[in-house]
Formats: C-alpha cells, sequence, structure tokens
C-alpha cells in the first residue's frame, strides 16, 4: 500500500515537470502552477484518478518496525495515529522550465509549517549504551522546509532526466517524544540536543547521504518515464489545468478543502 502511495506520488511529480515538454514556448509553467492550485483545493480527500490517499492530513498507521543489531542498533517501533498536517500550504517560489535540451530546469517548494502527531513506541538500544523506551505521544514541527530540484531532460526517446540535483532547506525543527530515552536526564538533554541543533544535524545527514538518494531517485523516475510518452504526461497535466469544466483528474473530487483560505498564488 505504502509502495503504491509513493509511485503515484512521483508520478505526479515528474508528470508536473515534464508537463513543459510540449512544443513551442513553455506556457507550462503557467497551466502547472494552475493544477497545483485544484490540487491544493482537493488535498483534504483522497484522489483517485492520481492514486493519493488525503494528504492534508496524512494519516498513517498503525505500522511497524524493527532494525536487528545493524549498526549496533537494535530497534523496534511502531506508529498509530500518525497525522501530518500542512502539505497542502506549499509554495512555489521557483518554477523554470525549459525545453531547450541541455538548460537546466528548476522547481523550488516550500512547506511554511508542517507538523506531526502520533502515538509511538520505540524500543531497543543505540550501541548497547542507550537504552530507548519511547511510549507515547510523539509531535514534531518543521518550519520553511523547502527543496530546490534540478535537473536536465533528454526530450528524445526514451524520456530521461539527467544531472538531478537536490537541495533541501530546513528553517526549524522542533521535537517533543514522550520518554524517548529511559534515563530521564539523558531523555532532556537528547531534546534540548535536537531543538538547539536539529537544522544542523539534518544539514549534515543529507548531506552525507544525499549522493545516494539522488542516483536513486533519478533512475527511479527514468524507469518510470521510459514507458510514457510525452503526449500522455502533458495530457495530464493539461487535463488538471482547472478552467470552466474541471479536469477528469479530479472527476468526483471537491475542491473545498482550503474555503477559509484566501487563495494564493
Ligand atoms: C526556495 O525558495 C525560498 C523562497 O524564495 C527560499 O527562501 C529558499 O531558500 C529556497 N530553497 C532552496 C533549497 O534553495
Ligand atoms: C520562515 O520564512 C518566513 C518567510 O520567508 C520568515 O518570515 C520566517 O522568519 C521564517 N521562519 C523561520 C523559523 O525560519
Amino acid at each position: 500500500m505504502q509502495r503504491a502511495q509513493y509511485t503515484s506520488q512521483v508520478l505526479l511529480a515528474t508528470a508536473i515537470l515534464y508537463a513543459c515538454l510540449a512544443p513551442a514556448a513553455c506556457v507550462y509553467e503557467s497551466t502547472i502552477l494552475q493544477f497545483l492550485n485544484e490540487f491544493r483545493m482537493r488535498m483534504c480527500h483522497p484522489i483517485p484518478n492520481l492514486g493519493l490517499p488525503a494528504l492534508d492530513p496524512l494519516q498513517l498507521g498503525p505500522a511497524e518496525t524493527e532494525v536487528n543489531n545493524k549498526y549496533l542498533v537494535d530497534f523496534t517501533g511502531s506508529i498509530d495515529n500518525f497525522q501530518l498536517h500542512g502539505l497542502s500550504d506549499f509554495d512555489v517560489p521557483v518554477l523554470s522550465l525549459n525545453v531547450v535540451p541541455g538548460l537546466k530546469n528548476t522547481i523550488n517548494v516550500t512547506f511554511p509549517l508542517t507538523h506531526f502527531e502520533s502515538l509511538y513506541t520505540a524500543k531497543g538500544s543505540l550501541a548497547y549504551i542507550l537504552n530507548l523506551a519511547g511510549d507515547g505521544n510523539a509531535e514534531t514541527s518543521i518550519t520553511n522546509f523547502s527543496i530546490l530540484i534540478s535537473f536536465r531532460l533528454r526530450t528524445v526517446s526514451p524520456l530521461s532526466i539527467s544531472s538531478l540535483q537536490i537541495e533541501l532547506q530546513l528553517g526549524n525543527l522542533w521535537i517533543n517524544f514522550d520518554n524517548l530515552v529511559e534515563e530521564e536526564r539523558v531523555n532532556e538533554f537528547i531534546h534540548a540536543l535536537i531543538n538547539e541543533m536539529g537544522v544542523e544535524l539534518l544539514g549534515d545527514i543529507w548531506d552525507y547521504g544525499q549522493g545516494t538518494v539522488v542516483t536513486k531517485v533519478q533512475t527511479l523516475v527514468n524507469n518510470f518515464l521510459s514507458q510514457y510518452s510525452l503526449t500522455d504526461i502533458i495530457q495530464i497535466i493539461a487535463g488538471g489545468g482547472g478552467g470552466e469544466e474541471s479536469a477528469p483528474i479530479f472527476e468526483g473530487v471537491e475542491p473545498d478543502c482550503k474555503l477559509e483560505a484566501s487563495p494564493s498564488n
């Protein structure tokens, strides 16, 4: 289930990125922004034609995970009633798409405030020193998370992208996990550390792992793209760009998720 979900998210993202491959000038940028706005208005509902669950709030669980003795980590964890809020508040401050092969395409998506709450358990030990005793509520909030994606594309068959780069930026990170570590003072110390240093820590982790992730994402995107024609992909977007009739892709899904908010863009 999880997997289908990610696949459809990748589908959507690549569809959006590729909608600009149409001949002539890139009038698709405004079409895409319009599509995203139509999408935003529906993010509190599942969108069956895109294979998406409701994304704001995004609810997950119950789910469990286990890591046995890998890298000195012994871990079993679970979540239940996980709710992530704020995904539909995204902004797209940069969207620059180039039909000309070899030129860079850039998109920046920013989430002003996302936060999640969940029931959780986390049991185990780190390096046999730190005992996790986590059980209770977990909350996290993230301010000004932004992701900048750039890539070049090859428009001849098979469609593909190259030189993918992904940059992440975080304004602020705050966490509170009940009883995460057995020892009370250590627990307080770890929370203080993450709440003070979280942005830098995450930055370091991302710098460390980014090479692998980016290569995998690029392969995934290219595998996916190779099965589609340009026309298929453009139709998804052009069909979803709003106007008088809303697109078949949003069929049966009311655009009523943002009634209280004033429309942006
Ligand atoms: C994305 O755009 C915002 C607003 O212009 C900017 O503050 C942020 O630094 C950009 N993100 C990245 C990762 O470059
Ligand atoms: C988030 O971004 C907004 C607008 O760019 C800025 O006013 C605010 O100070 C930022 N907040 C944090 C915690 O970085």
